[in-house]
């Protein structure tokens, strides 16, 4: 405790981010500290799970040291520690979760393990101090795209999820064919304000009626035919309009399925989540929608949608207020069930 405030330090390693925060009462952010592995990765057009796990090797202490520090907050005065132990790649997930456990046995502090979806969406509450279950959530990040009603801090029931690529993955992909670098999301984000979305119009694919579930590998390839048609015929591609085109496609479809998920169960708030949340049209497009439908939407700062361990904090205190906690013996999970976990 300090100042008589529960505190939580977190350690998210699942990705590309080193990332370490301390939360105060679960809610307020007294540090949150990421090192981006972006920069380094960016040479392989995606993420190299072995670089991934060494560099978390070595950013890790001092990440962790920097938040305490930064949170003025000494081990002590810590109460639980809060760590991401999956959905991720295993090797960068291990990283976190073996820093975690020592310090959880070195300053004698109980441990808990947390799904990192689940963090995502745990992003909304740190913003917003009197938002609470039951809400709809749109998680929608690299390696993930899920509609998802939370009913409560520790119960999720998924309710549609993506067939194949995730609206991430399907940004990163495109904007590969495209010539863009990586990651692609903010890239393409950019660009397409440049673009004419119905300049270049690509299918929606909204699946069976009434479904809820996502397919975005069609739109990557047709946007790969796209591209060899008009090299192939000579034509000029103007990039601007197939960025705009490609995400006014998919994004058309996410807002449509999230905020009609939400109207039908008459659900009065809608949390967006995930680095897809950070996507500009994503955002103004959820707002028109939700205000349309009278739907509160909620929607974190950029820097909280992209990983981070503030997030992972606020839902280690949840879990841990819920009555759950890990031990010792806890795993890194390459898959994990939100509604299990
Ligand atoms: O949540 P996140 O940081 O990591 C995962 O848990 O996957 O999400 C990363 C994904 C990447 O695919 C990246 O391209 C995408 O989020 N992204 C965006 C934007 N910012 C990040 N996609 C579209 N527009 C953005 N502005
Ligand atoms: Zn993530």
């Amino acid at each position: 405790m300090k100042d008589g405030r529960h505190i939580t330090l977190a350690i998210e390693s699942s990705c590309d981010e080193t990332a370490a925060a301390v939360m105060a009462d679960g809610r307020v952010m007294l540090s949150n500290i990421i090192s981006s592995q972006i920069d380094i990765h960016k040479a392989f057009g995606g993420v190299v799970p072995e670089i991934a796990s060494r560099h978390h090797l070595t950013n890790v202490n001092h990440v962790v040291d920097m938040a305490l520090e930064e949170a003025d907050v000494t081990p002590e005065e810590i109460d639980l520690i809060g760590v991401t132990k999956g959905p991720g790649l295993v090797g960068a997930l291990l990283i976190g979760i073996a820093t975690a456990k020592a310090l959880s046995l070195a300053w004698g502090k109980p441990l808990i393990g947390v799904h990192h979806i689940q963090g995502h969406i745990s992003a909304a509450y740190v913003e917003n101090p009197d938002l609470e279950p039951p809400f709809m959530a749109l998680v929608v990040s690299g390696g993930h795209t899920e509609i998802v009603r939370v009913e409560d801090y520790d119960s999720y029931k998924v309710l549609g999820s993506t067939r194949d690529d995730a609206a991430g993955e399907a940004f990163d992909k495109v904007a590969r064919v495209i010539g863009l670098g990586y990651p692609g999301g903010p890239l393409i984000d950019k660009l397409a304000k440049e673009g004419d979305p119905d300049a270049v119009a690509f299918k929606r694919v909204f699946l069976e009626k009434g479904s809820l579930d996502f397919s975005f590998s069609g739109i990557k390839t047709a946007v790969l035919n796209y591209m060899n048609t008009e090299k192939q015929a000579g034509r000029p591609v103007n990039t601007a309009d197939v960025a705009a085109g490609f995400q006014q496609a998919v994004l058309a479809v996410i807002v449509t399925k999230a905020v009609g998920a939400a109207a039908d169960a008459g659900e009065d708030k809608i949390i967006m989540a995930g680095g897809v949340a950070a996507n500009s049209r994503l955002r103004e497009m959820m707002e028109a929608s939700c205000a349309e439908k009278g739907i509160k939407l909620y929607v974190p700062s950029p820097i909280l949608c992209t990983d981070n361990a503030a997030m992972i904090g606020c839902a280690a205190y949840n879990m841990a207020m819920k009555g759950h906690m890990d031990g010792l013996d806890m795993d890194a999970y390459a898959r994990l069930d939100i509604e299990e976990a």
